[in-house]
């Protein structure tokens, strides 16, 4: 039996604040935990709903450091960016804060310290990297070198982004530090450990005992695996100068690991939220620690370690909260076929997504949840999305709303038929049962966190409106008006019910959408409990018309952003050819005096004539007019050009190299060329032509 819990905290993975959001966390993270959040609110459960934003760890100093600013610029920045766009579609949070604030500064350190007072951490001082050019300890991040799995010379010390390996500093070939270059050395340092293997039973119990049944099996999963490869220490602070410091004398310099502040930032979000509404201290402490509280995480599947072992474990140990009842994460959103990347740019961004579509939000949100990586990875495309906004939103959703309140204008003024129940007949009947199966059936699948499920349940309300709309077919009663009039108000009274239960049942997926059709259906009555009625709009009441809902979208819309994307997969390619061309260019030759340099008499000259020559396939045979004296050169390009082909050019050449006899010829002196790491030949030529015997310095 499922516990009936007094309230609920619903939380939202803290997005790093080191880059804007995309389409990828909104699928993953957001959009689910806002449909979740809104579905409950529509209950009138107690709900907190909190996120915010992840300001400390590597991620944050790392985009500093390359958009050569402070990390503070770089958090407040984002900060910005995110909580912009997360407002501007509809995420319901009652509060977006930062792990800056104050609040969770104090609360992460109090945290920290309690432990540390309980003796709930192991010390431990090991060696780690250390940049001695920079002075500093090297996060795992910070450390290039070779990839041991596929040679890339530019694995991380913590993943090869090439082959997606995962490594330790100690797997790099050749490391060096990011910071500087330089080779990091091996140096001891202090920290202090979570010993998760002492919460390896417990954890057992409650998870792989406790939540078979009710995690998604990608969660469960990843825990069994986790757990059964067994637990090691986690240390939890960290050498660098960014982030919540260790609030204990003897780690003066350290700061808490990232993932240690991070998910107490919820907390500390919490304690904002009743701060900011002026309410009494202790107000927080509910939603964190009284059992009758429902506690759900909602995340990416990166972060399940995380919320489901390491910070479970922390609660744990604290002593005084709760712990999770479910955390529903989700697999990845790809997009074109390829994996959305921020470093290089592959990804829909949010903001950018807004300027494009400015009052497409439920659209995003829409495609998003029909799309869902709920179970494996999925696939974002363009053409995807125009198809489902064109076949499901206008021509499904659009299309029923729009004929319902149309024909209502058309035949009724405007206002609500009257019902006459005993001229029903059997699609009427059938109908109404049918209507009242769906709160039910979507409630099942919005707890169960199948999100895509419930979607596809209101689309059916929907189908099914437009089918009985089809059916009836009022439009054709209406040449007999009067003689059909009671199965006309029957039609039409019923279709506008059905509006009616769709836009209650849709707000937490559609939020934009149904706050302007519960305006124009005056709806008052729009709580979760009065879906599957057929009273919920009263005879005569008036009801406006909406506009389009939806709006179709054209090829050129979609082109314009397929074509963005194209130009990104272009760019990147050019640069991964040049990339991989300019590791095989040879090294610099030693230096030379200026004195040697100006000893070459390099001219420019004209090729007159140009021959093969019978006894080399290599050299051309090549006579050239110097401005000075005509001479003959012999140049081994004989595979690359045809004699006939650069009779003309004007070439430069090196005019006072001693003669050279090759293929029974002297050659008297070397036409310049270049050489690209392919072997490939070109002449170095004037811009315009001059005259010859230019020279050149
Ligand atoms: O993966 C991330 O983007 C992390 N910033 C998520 C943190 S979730 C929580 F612990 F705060
Ligand atoms: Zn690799």
């Amino acid at each position: 039996m499922t516990k009936n819990f007094e309230r609920h905290t619903i939380t939202a993975a803290l997005p790093y604040a080191n880059g804007p959001v995309h389409i990828g966390h909104l699928a993953g993270v957001y959009v689910p935990a806002d449909i979740y959040a809104r579905y409950l609110r529509l209950q009138h459960k107690d709900v907190m709903f909190v996120c915010g934003s992840d300001e400390h760890g590597v991620p944050v100093t790392i985009r500093a450091k390359e958009e050569g600013v402070t990390v503070q610029a770089i958090v407040d920045k984002y900060h910005t960016i995110i909580k912009e766009s997360f407002e501007a579609f509809g995420m319901s949070f009652d509060i977006y804060a930062r792990t800056s604030n104050a609040t969770h500064h104090q609360t992460a350190s109090d945290f920290f310290k309690k432990l540390y007072e309980e003796g709930k951490f192991i010390e431990k001082t090991a060696e780690q990297y250390y940049d001695p050019e920079a002075q500093q300890f090297l996060a795992d991040r910070y450390i290039q070198g070779t990839c041991p799995n596929c040679g890339n010379p530019e694995a991380y010390g913590d993943q090869c982004e090439r082959c997606g390996t995962s490594l330790s500093p100690d797997d790099l070939g050749n490391p060096r530090s990011m910071l500087s270059g330089a080779s990091p050395i091996r140096k001891a340092t202090k920290h202090w450990y979570l010993p998760l293997n002492d919460y390896e039973d417990w954890l057992s119990t409650w998870i792989l005992e406790g939540h078979k049944k009710d995690w998604k099996t990608n969660v469960y999963g990843q825990c069994k695996s986790w757990i059964e490869q067994g637990l090691q220490p986690r240390a939890v602070t960290r050498d660098l100068d960014w982030g919540v410091p260790v609030p204990v004398e003897e780690a003066a310099g350290k700061v808490l690991y990232v993932w240690f502040d991070a998910p107490i930032g919820y907390i500390s979000a919490t304690k904002d939220y009743f701060k900011q509404q002026g309410k009494d201290e202790a107000a927080w402490q509910p939603y964190w620690q009284d059992e009758q509280t429902k506690l759900v995480h909602f995340i990416g599947k990166d972060n399940i370690v995380f919320h489901c072992i390491i910070f479970p474990a922390m609660l744990k140990a604290h002593g005084d909260f709760i712990l999770p009842e479910n955390v529903p994460a989700n697999e990845f959103l790809n997009l074109e076929g390829r994996k959305i990347s921020t470093s290089r740019n592959w990804a829909v961004w949010l903001h950018e997504y807004l300027e494009d579509f400015p009052d497409k939000q439920d659209v995003l949100r829409y495609v998003l949840t029909a799309n869902a990586p709920e179970a494996k990875d999925n696939d974002f495309t363009w053409a995807d999305f125009q198809a489902r906004n064109n076949n499901e939103l206008v021509a499904n959703v659009g299309n029923f709303v729009n004929r319902v309140l149309t024909l209502t204008h058309k035949y009724f003024e405007g206002k609500v038929p009257r019902l006459h129940t005993n001229f029903l007949e059997a699609t009427d009947k059938g109908l109404i049962e049918g209507l009242s199966a769906y709160p039910k059936k979507i409630s099942a699948s919005i707890e169960a966190y199948r999100f895509k499920e419930a979607l596809g349940y209101i689309m059916e309300l929907s189908s099914t409106g437009n089918k009985y709309l089809q059916e009836k077919a009022p439009w054709l009663l209406a040449k007999d008006f009067e003689k059909n009039r009671a199965q006309i108000e029957n039609t039409l009274h019923l279709a506008l019910q059905v509006v009616a239960n769709f836009t209650i049942l849709a707000q937490p997926f559609l939020p934009f959408t149904t706050e302007k059709l519960k305006k124009a259906l005056a709806l008052e009555k729009s709580s979760w409990q009065e879906a599957g009625k057929t009273d919920l709009l009263a005879v005569d009441q008036p009801i406006e018309k909406t506009g389009l809902l939806f709006e179709k979208i054209e090829d050129k819309t979609i082109q314009v952003q397929q074509e963005r994307l194209a130009a990104i997969r272009t760019a990147q390619e050019a640069a991964k050819t040049t990339n991989e061309a300019s590791q095989n260019i040879p090294t610099i030759k030693d230096m030379i005096e200026f004195n040697d340099f100006m000893k070459l008499d390099l001219r420019v000259a004209t090729i007159l004539q140009a021959e093969k020559m019978s006894n080399s396939d290599k050299l051309l045979k090549i006579t050239l007019d110097t401005g000075v004296d005509q001479r003959i050169v012999l140049s081994g390009i004989a595979k690359h050009y045809q004699p006939e082909e650069i009779v003309g050019k004007q070439v430069c050449i090196v005019a006072n190299l001693k003669p050279k006899k090759m293929a029974g010829e002297v050659s008297q002196g070397m036409i310049l060329m270049a050489e690209d790491s392919d072997g490939k030949l070109q002449f170095i030529q004037p811009g315009d032509l001059v005259h010859n015997g230019s020279t050149i310095s």
